[in-house]
């Protein structure tokens, strides 16, 4: 059938009638909003993000109250992000119990009943600002997973309900999932950054955080975004070491990646709306060059891509209103 006899804007007349024939739609209980907590800072205080506007380094107490009213408009889960005061070569701090993350987690857990992911990684911890353990100049692989394990474990004695390694060492599912296993937590997730790329959408986040590496760069351990086939290999993998939800990362630039995921593996698959992704489009509606529906429009391509769950900075302004 076509036209005269087939119109496809007879089912577009109306926001009512387009409504009933819309296939997407993004709930507030499938978005996930980082949380940056920074120690030392004065009790109840934030600091503005330079390169992102509109996001803060909160002190916990600062976040909890945030979150609180966001929880309000239906915020459901957050990943958590450290800023700790002390750096050494191992990142000590990230799997010190009293460490700025396990802190928050404790006060987040008696003040909301937020599902509480952390990220488990070591570069904001390390002098060097690299994923991983260093020696002569080379991360260290295998070396690495032992302190992942901690960190996830210290984590989960601290509370966490979901741990998501970030760090791209290869065997860091099975190794993590090992440790919370002997340590009673049999029933913690693992959410793998299974499919993170050498990006440079990331740069403001490096910022955020202060973990830009003090030398080389991180293409010997994240994947080289020339490659699809290889994204694959590492979903896999993953799945097959125990990973619960699988994630992409970043998700705009690799929405194709997004779906070629949906397609090959039944695991849950979250995308993650990177930082870069969040300054590009908001520098963009300062200036006047976009219009906020922008926002939007952009994460509809990566739930329509087939994100089951969307981390994404944009979380507040799409939970109030921005959902379409
Ligand atoms: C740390 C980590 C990074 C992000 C999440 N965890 C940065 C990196 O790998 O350099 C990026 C988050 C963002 O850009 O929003 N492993
Ligand atoms: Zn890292």
């Amino acid at each position: 059938m076509r036209f005269p006899t087939k119109r496809m804007r007879r089912l577009r007349k109306t926001e009512k009638m387009r409504e009933i024939v819309k296939e997407t739609r993004i709930s507030p209980s499938s978005l996930i909003y980082p949380v940056f907590v920074k120690e030392d800072l004065e009790r109840g205080s934030k600091e503005p993000i330079e390169t992102m506007p509109g996001q803060y380094r909160y002190s916990p107490e600062a976040a909890a109250d945030e979150l609180k009213k966001l929880e309000k408009k239906g915020l459901n889960t957050i990943i958590l992000f450290g800023i700790p005061s002390k750096k050494d070569n191992i990142g000590s701090s990230a799997f010190d119990d009293k460490g700025i993350v396990q802190e928050t987690i404790r006060l987040l857990k008696d003040e909301t009943e937020l599902i509480i992911i952390t990220d488990v990684c070591l570069c904001q911890y390390t002098s060097h600002g690299h994923c991983g353990i260093i020696k002569k100049q080379q991360v260290l692989n295998d070396e690495t997973l032992e302190y992942l394990g901690k960190i996830a474990v210290s984590h989960a004695r601290a509370g966490a309900d979901i741990v998501a390694p970030s760090d791209m060492m290869d065997g860091r599912v099975a190794a993590i999932r090992k440790s919370l296993d002997e340590n009673g937590f049999q029933d913690i997730p693992i959410m793998s950054y299974a499919v993170k790329y050498a990006s440079s959408f990331y740069a403001p986040f490096r910022e955020a955080v202060s973990s830009t590496p003090s030398f080389g760069d991180r293409k010997t351990y994240q994947m080289d975004p020339a490659n699809a086939r290889e994204a694959i290999i590492e979903a896999e993998l993953d799945i097959e070491e125990g990973a619960d939800i699988i994630m992409v990362k970043p998700a705009l630039p690799y929405l194709d990646i997004i779906r070629s995921l949906k397609e090959e593996f039944k695991t849950p698959l979250a995308a993650y709306n990177v930082s870069g992704e969040y300054s590009m489009l908001t520098a963009a509606i300062q200036k006047g060059y976009l219009t906020e529906e922008a926002i939007y429009e952009s994460i509809l391509s990566i739930k329509r891509a087939g994100a089951d769950l969307i981390i994404s900075h944009f979380t507040p302004k799409l939970l109030d209103g921005g959902l379409g």
